[in-house]
């Protein structure tokens, strides 16, 4: 027997949705602008492991000589990504869905687990409502990454009006390079987050747009709040 039941708020899935082309342009544009001032390397002293970004990177996507585009998209899609960010946290925190998201004591320990389980290394996975652990500290680490994106963002955009920002930040140098790591580490939880969503199937995948996804009925409890209809194999598979 499988039941439907309801998982994503109309809320959130907006949210989520308006945020995915949001930041693929603050991505884009941001790579415009660090083109014209390219610091950044993995590597110690003369000796460069990677560099950001080699020249055929930037060449290949037609980057070069893009600054004042990709400035004047940068500082329009920011406000949109902190406007749409602003309500996205706000509902969590009103609608209390804050529960389901933010990492609870044990989910530290339950994180490997789930690791374990997902490399095939474990037979069983811990129980979970709605977010495994794993999920729990991805999603909840993607949106303190989010805001400090906003913030070092903005430290770098006004650092003489907004200097106090910026000397919390440790001065503007390094307020840079913290905006360039948490983007860098953004692009990695969005890979992980996409290869994730593709491992784990349709049924997940298409129940943060229509809101509604089909569990098995054993695994109820484990899963989310509310059951809207009863449904036997035949019809759902
Ligand atoms: C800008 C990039 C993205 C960010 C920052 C992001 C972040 C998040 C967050 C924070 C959640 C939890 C939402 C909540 O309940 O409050 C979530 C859920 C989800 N996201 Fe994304 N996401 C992004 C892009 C995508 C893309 C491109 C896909 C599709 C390939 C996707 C598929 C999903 C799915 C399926 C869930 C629900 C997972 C589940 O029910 O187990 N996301 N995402």
């Amino acid at each position: 027997m499988k039941k439907i039941i309801r998982k994503h708020p109309l809320a959130i899935r907006w949210l989520h949705w308006i945020n995915f082309p949001i930041m693929a342009m603050m991505v884009w544009s941001g790579l415009l602008i660090y083109w014209a001032n390219g610091v950044y390397k993995l590597g110690w002293g003369d000796q460069t492991v990677l560099k950001f970004f080699p020249k055929n990177f930037y060449e290949a996507l037609n980057v070069p000589f893009r600054l004042a585009e990709g400035m004047s998209m940068h500082f329009f899609f920011m406000w949109l990504f902190a406007i749409n960010g602003f309500f996205y946290v706000a509902y969590l925190i009103v609608s209390k869905e804050w529960k389901y998201l933010l990492p609870e004591k044990r989910s530290w320990k339950e994180a490997w687990q789930v690791l374990l389980h997902d490399l095939r290394l474990r037979k069983t996975s811990p129980p979970q409502i709605k977010y495994n652990a794993a999920q729990r500290i991805a999603y909840t680490a993607v949106i303190l990454m989010g805001i400090m994106m906003l913030l070092t963002g903005l430290a770098i955009y006004k650092p003489v009006q907004l200097n106090w920002l910026c000397k919390l930040l440790g001065g503007y140098a390094w307020a840079r390079a913290e905006h360039f790591i948490f983007t860098i580490l953004f692009c990695l939880f969005f890979l992980v987050h996409v290869l994730q969503v593709i491992f784990a199937g349709w049924n997940k995948f298409q129940a943060i747009i229509t809101g509604f996804e089909v569990v098995k009925k054993n695994d109820l409890e484990e899963s989310t709040p509310i059951t809207i209809a009863e449904t036997d194999k035949t019809t759902t598979e």
